[in-house]
């Protein structure tokens, strides 16, 4: 399980996304779950507050935990925002079968890259509860790999 955890627009999703054409080139089974294909579907009943994140953190890392059952590599790419749930996701499966990456970009970078305009909407008070703005976020105490995703390129 391979767990990416980042701020919005911080570069999980062009992580995972290099990640996995490159696993692929390996010959390596992946799959990419994301806010696009999980909050979609499965979690589509689900916001933002703190107790809707955890679940949807809760539910994301039993789905991945199957995919690690069936012997696929499961990247998950989330803001995921609280140490405590990504750590339940550490523990559904055995020692050493959980990275933690931290994509980890400023603040102020993220916010200038603003792909869909939701700083600026958050700042302007019209989301509520976003991630760096209104909501918290907790960066990984421990993680495996972190990629200062604003500084180096992504190959
Ligand atoms: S998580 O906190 O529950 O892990 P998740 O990764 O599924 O969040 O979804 C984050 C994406 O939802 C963001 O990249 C953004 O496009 C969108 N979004 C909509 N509302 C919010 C919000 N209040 N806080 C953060 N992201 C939001």
């Amino acid at each position: 399980m391979l767990w990416i955890t980042g701020l919005s627009a911080s570069g999980k999703s062009t992580l995972a996304n290099a990640l996995e054409y490159r696993l692929h080139e390996m010959g390596v089974r992946t799959y990419l779950l994301d806010s696009d294909n999980i909050r979609k579907g499965l979690n589509s009943d689900l916001g933002f507050g703190a107790e809707d994140r955890r679940e949807n953190i809760r539910r994301t890392a039993e789905v991945a935990r199957l995919f690690v059952d069936a012997g696929v590599m499961c990247i998950t790419a989330f803001i995921s925002p609280y140490q405590q749930d990504r750590d339940f996701a550490r523990n559904l499966v055995g020692l050493g079968e959980f990275v933690e990456i931290f994509a980890k970009c400023p603040l102020g970078e993220c916010e200038k890259q603003d792909p869909k305009g939701l700083y600026k909407k958050a700042r302007s008070g019209k989301i509520p509860d976003f991630t760096g703005i209104t909501a918290p976020y907790e960066e990984p105490e421990n993680p495996e790999i972190t990629m200062e995703t604003n500084k180096t390129s992504i190959d």
